[in-house]
């Protein structure tokens, strides 16, 4: 069995899954969105703090795994430097302690991997992974062939949502809240500029949107009520913007399997949006769980597994973070 631990922003979770079979027998999360909401975005020292008291929590219901252990399986990499270190911090006790090895996790192969929990690989894929820290588009071929073709120059996806709701002072994490929001607005009431749509670069930015919404709050004043037109034309110039980009990748890429992974992946018009665009390319569109989409320990755990196989261990001296991932 793998124990895996993930603390890279502000959940903190500890998952075990059984290396034979994929399957996950322990999963436990416990997310810290009420305690930053009031800041409108994650304070990082404050996650900090709860990672510290939440990890040991979830810790001690995991006990009964510790004498079938082989391996700590821990998110090293991206993340927040003060957050990361909680959960490497812990996984190097629990390695010490029980004499096991460590496996170092990338957040984003996690999140590759989100898809495949009690599963088995699927591959090759090309992944767009929508989360509040990324804007990615990755040909995946194995767990360790991972090519980055697009990313986003300034804010992701999904920062991009929690920056709206924190204009419109509705709290965090903001896609949920803006996607109910749009439910009822006018997608076509604001006409904001769709990011790059004139550039050939197959890339993204959210920056530049996320100004003109700001203008848009700015002008509605103390008018609420248009709020949830302004949610309803960002979300769709938000999620056009990736479609447009998306298209531009199909005319010279078939990709047979295509997945959305990453927090934002659970935004219904998001996801619809891209499945149509996919059907004329008869390409398999593959999303993860619900549960599964926001950061968790089972992907990690997933991860480890394919680590562990693969023999890709390292030592307690050897494992260090790395707040920016290389991938
Ligand atoms: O993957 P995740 O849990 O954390 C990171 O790795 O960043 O993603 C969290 C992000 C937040 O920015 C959150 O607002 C966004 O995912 N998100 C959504 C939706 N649900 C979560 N964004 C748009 N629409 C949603 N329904
Ligand atoms: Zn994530």
């Amino acid at each position: 069995m793998i124990l895996s631990i993930e603390s890279s922003c502000d959940d903190s979770a500890i998952a075990i899954t059984e290396i034979a079979t994929n399957k996950l027998l322990f999963h436990k999360k416990i997310s810290q969105e009420i305690e930053h909401s009031i800041y409108g975005g994650v304070v990082p020292e404050l996650a900090a703090r709860l990672h510290a008291e939440a990890l040991p929590k979830i810790l001690e219901q995991v006990k009964p795994y510790f004498s079938q252990l082989k391996a700590v399986a821990v998110t090293a990499t991206p993340g927040l430097a003060v957050t990361l270190i909680e959960g490497v911090t812990m996984a190097k006790a629990i390695a010490i302690a029980l004499k096991i090895p460590l496996i170092e996790v990338n957040h984003l192969v996690g999140h590759i991997y989100s898809l495949f929990i009690e599963k088995e690989e699927q591959f090759p894929m090309t992944v767009l992974l929508v989360s509040g820290g990324h804007t990615q588009l990755m040909e995946v071929k194995s767990l360790t062939e991972i090519k980055t073709v697009a990313k986003s120059m300034d804010d992701s996806f999904g920062e991009s949502f929690d920056k709206v709701a924190k204009m419109m002072g509705l709290g965090y994490p903001g896609g949920p809240l803006i996607q109910d929001l749009a439910k009822d607005g006018d997608r076509l009431k604001y006409n904001f500029t769709v990011p790059l749509h004139q550039s050939p670069l197959i890339a993204f930015s959210y920056s530049g949107l996320k100004n003109a919404v700001r203008l848009a709050v700015l002008e509605a004043g103390e008018d609420k009520s248009l709020y949830k037109d302004i949610a309803a034309s960002f979300e769709h110039i938000a999620s056009r913007h990736i479609t447009m980009k998306l298209k531009k990748y199909f005319k010279t890429n078939r990709p047979k399997n295509f997945a959305i992974v990453g927090g934002a992946s659970a935004n219904i018009y998001l996801r619809s949006q891209i499945e149509a665009l996919l059907a004329p390319h008869k390409a398999e569109l593959y999303l993860s769980e619900l549960r599964y989409c926001a950061d968790n320990a089972a992907m990690i755990g997933r991860v480890g597994v394919e680590m562990y196989k693969a023999g890709e261990l390292v030592s307690v001296a050897a494992l260090d973070i790395a707040p920016k991932s290389n991938i």
